[in-house]
């Protein structure tokens, strides 16, 4: 597995913890930064890793900003993209289940370490359940793509 990891100069820490954490599990990672505390604009990290993974580059991507948020609105917006903040490990595991998200972000200002790491290995250990949640990520496609949903005229 290859993972792309990014985030802001709020997050040079947890990332490096984090990337060393899956590293450890023989996960490849490739870093695109910031890797100096210097103000950083967040959304040119969550850009590179959602190109990436948008572009099957690497297979999933990691995201942490300050709070989550931000980085992953930016990731939210390139075609293709599922992203999920999350401060919980159930929240993750769900996010994969029923939205088969790519990208999983989180907050260095709102969780700790040991919360990250539970985070990063339910999200990575579930897997997409199809079925029924397909027909939603469609719906999603569809507004994506076209900026307008069907389903919503009925
Ligand atoms: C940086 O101050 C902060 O705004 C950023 O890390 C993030 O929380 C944005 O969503």
């Amino acid at each position: 597995m290859k993972l792309a990891i990014g985030n802001d100069h709020v997050a040079v820490d947890m990332k490096k913890e984090i990337k060393e954490y899956l590293e450890s599990k023989g996960i490849e990672v490739v870093d695109v930064g910031t890797n100096s505390t210097e103000r950083f604009n967040y959304p040119v990290s969550g850009y590179k890793v959602a190109k990436m993974v948008a572009g099957n580059e690497v297979d999933a991507g990691v995201l942490i900003c300050g709070t989550g948020v931000g980085i992953s609105l930016a990731a939210n917006k390139v075609r293709g993209i599922r992203a999920c903040v999350c401060s919980d490990p159930y929240t993750a595991r769900l996010s994969k289940q029923h939205n088969n998200t790519n990208i999983i972000a989180f907050g260095a200002r709102v969780i700790g370490i040991e919360t990250a790491k539970m985070i990063v290995d339910e999200w990575l250990n579930a897997k997409y359940e199809g079925g029924r949640h397909q027909n939603r990520i469609d719906m999603i496609k569809e507004i994506e793509e076209t900026q307008h949903l069907k389903a919503a005229e009925e």
